[in-house]
């Protein structure tokens, strides 16, 4: 496992650890999945992503307060990608919010949006057993609130719970998918060799102009959005995000007093140990 350390001070009376954990993309099938999920699946050595997964979920148990997965547990819905999430995530130990993948039929294949979303979550059988859209538990004095915006989008329901949260008075760590627009990420993820994109939520005109129309179309805030991210970076009792998606390690602050880390994949055994004071 590949541990990255952080610490943040909110003011506890004793401190929270927390392990994130994102992006496993486990990638199974059996004789009920299909030839084309079998196709998908044979893509991974899966064995070492359960593995790594399981050491990670150890660590968590041995060190931590929570386990906080933020998504792509799974990389598409098969049977027994399904199976093998709902037996992962009735650990109590686990707090999971969803990402994109964890609705995707075949990796790709279709425009993903709410319509594409509830056909997967309901074909599961209600999702994966916990809630998947949006999350909430407080442990040690911190509340942990997680919201689904893995299609780069919030929605004004989603504001309306975060606030309802916020109420409780207490140190927030929100812990989503998609990290958020931030001007050192968005210029280090376009640096990279063959980026045309950077899969944040929340860039504005000036920000989508490199893009291509499909990722302008599919990456592009709307007005909940706008105003989701405005209420974040303007609440000053959440003090760190907690985010994936892009697969690689990267710390940054939206405002003086709010980090955001996105953790790397945790099929390449990324883990982080947040422990707030
Ligand atoms: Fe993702």
């Amino acid at each position: 496992m590949e541990l990255i350390k952080n610490t943040i001070t909110v003011g506890l009376e004793r401190p929270v650890k927390l392990l994130h954990v994102t992006d496993t993309h486990i990638g199974l099938a059996d004789d009920r999945d299909d030839e084309r999920k079998h196709a998908l699946a044979g893509r991974f050595s899966s064995h070492d992503r359960e593995k790594l997964f399981q050491e990670q979920v150890d660590y968590a148990r041995q060190h931590c307060d929570l386990l906080v997965h933020t998504g792509d547990l799974i990389d598409f819905v098969s049977h027994a990608n399904v199976d093998w999430a709902r037996r992962a995530l009735q650990n109590d130990i686990i707090f999971f919010i969803a990402g994109n993948h964890e609705y995707s039929q075949y990796v790709g294949e279709a425009w993903e949006d709410n319509a594409y979303r509830m056909n997967s979550y309901m074909q599961m059988g209600y999702g994966l057993g916990v809630p998947m859209f949006f999350n909430a538990r407080v442990v040690g004095g911190v509340n942990i609130v997680g919201i689904d915006n893995s299609y780069y989008l919030f929605e004004d329901w989603h504001l309306w719970r975060l606030k309802r949260e916020a109420e409780k008075g207490l140190p927030i760590i929100l812990a989503f998918h998609d990290p958020l627009f931030e001007q050192s990420l968005y210029d280090y993820h376009m640096s990279l060799p063959g980026s045309d994109c950077t899969y944040l939520v929340g860039c504005d005109e000036e920000h989508l102009l490199p893009y291509s129309e499909f990722r302008a179309v599919q990456q592009r805030p709307d007005a909940p959005t706008l105003r989701m991210i405005d209420y974040i970076t303007h609440e000053p009792q959440i003090k760190a995000i907690l985010t994936g998606h892009l697969h690689f390690n990267f710390e940054s602050s939206l405002t003086p007093s709010l980090p955001q880390y996105v953790t790397g994949g945790g099929y390449d055994g990324y883990a982080r140990e947040l422990t707030i004071l």
